[in-house]
């Protein structure tokens, strides 16, 4: 398994260019199931994740063409009793939970959609209760077979529908929205969620066809058509990429960035948090510059994530990193996920002092780190510890960075051309010996 090896104490400085976002681009390409003409989905990030995405659309009838960051997804021959055959894999819904989103366009297209139950995470226990209540409202069966989930539309297909969700699920929120571009009528989403991953959707299925408003606000209408068409769109910037960057050159004390093709506005509550911790934090239109001065430690700040526009969960291990050097304590409180801490003992094997207590992180502010070996739990845990290491004196060593690869792209090529000394190595494995 791939590692990465990093020396700390270097700081960053120069220019980063932010790729496609990665939470915007699933969706996105599981749009294109509702519809048989081409869709072309531009500034996609070359991820474990898009890849995995595209593996299932393949599965799912679509044939992609790609050049770059752009790909091209076509279907041929395909027809409604081939398809209402097909069930979304196992081994793919595994790699990936977002595969769930496949669920919202098929029903909706095909008037069945087969999906592996998507098993624990990680992060927590992630159910879809919400998805499955909202396809209920409009109308869809749901039961289990042999661990895979089996959602029917009634015979006229699903209905337009008024739902109000309990929770401001993004994931479900953008099931809903794609299931209901394809209901004729006026469907309704209350407490939807407002990630600008959401707003992006919206400004997709529109240019295919659907009339939506309020994308973005907790309230969205849309206005279904059973004829949705083909569409060249380009998924926004990647916030969660953005806010890493911040922190790492926020972490590594001296150093001096330029983040560019970014929206600085979808990292509000993070630039603000950064500005109060003592970190230099100047914006453009499309561009942050973040610089600390040489042995800079941050001023203690506690915070507790929320839906957008709050702090995001995604961030939060990155956070909890950078405030393990500062000066004082702090609290961070998870409030999205359960079980997102497991970042926390690897920290604290590089001299971090931090004690979990439910659903929040107690740090006592360490003067320095110190290189270790450590594993990455899941993706931004993963993300976390690199801000550390790049903190930390002497070198750590990261293990199972394939969750890494899963949402970053180029990190280590991008790290390095800033100045960090970052080396990807394949671990060795050991073995019982006999
Ligand atoms: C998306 C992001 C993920 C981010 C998360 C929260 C993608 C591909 N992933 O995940 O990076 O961390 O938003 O910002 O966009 N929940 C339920 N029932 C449901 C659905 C969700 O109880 O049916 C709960 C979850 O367990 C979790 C919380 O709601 O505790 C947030 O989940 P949700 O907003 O759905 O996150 P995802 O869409 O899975």
């Amino acid at each position: 398994m791939d590692a990465y090896k990093i020396d700390g104490g270097f700081a960053l400085r120069g220019s980063v260019e932010i790729s496609g976002s990665k939470n915007a681009s699933l969706p996105c390409l599981f749009a294109s199931l509702l519809t048989p003409e081409p869709v072309r989905i531009r500034r996609l990030p070359v991820l474990r994740d898009t890849n995995t995405a595209l593996s299932l659309l393949k599965t799912l009838g679509k044939e992609a063409f790609k050049g770059g960051d752009v790909v091209c997804l076509e279907e041929k021959n395909f027809s409604r009793a081939v398809f209402r055959e097909i069930t979304a894999p196992y081994d793919l819904v595994k790699q990936m939970r977002a595969s769930i989103l496949s669920a919202g366009p098929m029903l909706a297209r095909w008037g069945k959609a087969r999906v592996s139950l998507p098993g624990g995470c990680a992060i927590g226990l992630r159910p879809i209760d919400i998805h499955l209540d909202g396809f209920k409202a409009m109308g869809a069966k749901i039961s289990v077979h042999g661990g895979d989930l089996e959602l029917t539309a009634p015979k006229t297909g699903l209905k337009a529908a008024r739902y109000r969700l309990h929770f401001e699920s993004v994931g479900a929120t953008e099931n809903l929205m794609m299931a209901a571009a394809f209901c004729p009528g006026v469907s309704v989403l209350e407490r939807a969620a407002r990630e600008p991953e959401i707003t992006d959707l919206a400004s997709m299925l529109q240019n295919m066809g659907a009339m939506i408003e309020g994308a973005g606000t907790s309230r969205i209408v849309i206005r279904g058509n059973k004829n949705l068409r083909g569409t060249d769109h380009a998924v926004i910037a990647d916030r969660i990429e953005t806010g890493t960057f911040v922190l790492f050159a926020a972490s590594a004390p001296g150093s001096s960035l330029e983040i560019t093709g970014c929206v600085p506005e979808h990292n509000r509550a993070l630039l603000d948090a950064c500005r109060k911790a003592g970190v230099s934090v100047e914006t453009s239109v499309q561009a942050i510059r973040v610089s600390t001065p040489k042995g800079f430690r941050p001023r203690p700040l506690s915070i507790k994530t929320k839906v957008y526009p709050g702090f995001p969960t995604d961030i939060q291990p990155l956070w909890t990193a950078f405030m393990s050097r500062a000066r004082g304590r702090t609290t961070v409180q998870e409030s999205i996920f359960e079980n997102r801490f497991l970042h926390v003992a690897e920290l604290n094997r590089m001299g971090a002092d931090i004690a979990v207590r439910g659903d929040r992180a107690l740090i006592r502010g360490a003067g320095t780190l110190t290189g270790a070996k450590v594993m990455a739990g899941d993706l931004r845990a993963g993300a976390g510890l690199i801000a550390a290491a790049l903190a930390a004196g002497g070198q750590s060593v990261i293990s199972r960075i394939y969750h890494v690869d899963r949402g970053y792209e180029n990190l280590e090529g991008k790290l390095s051309a800033l100045g960090a000394r970052i080396k990807r190595f394949v671990e060795v494995r050991y073995q019982r010996v006999a």
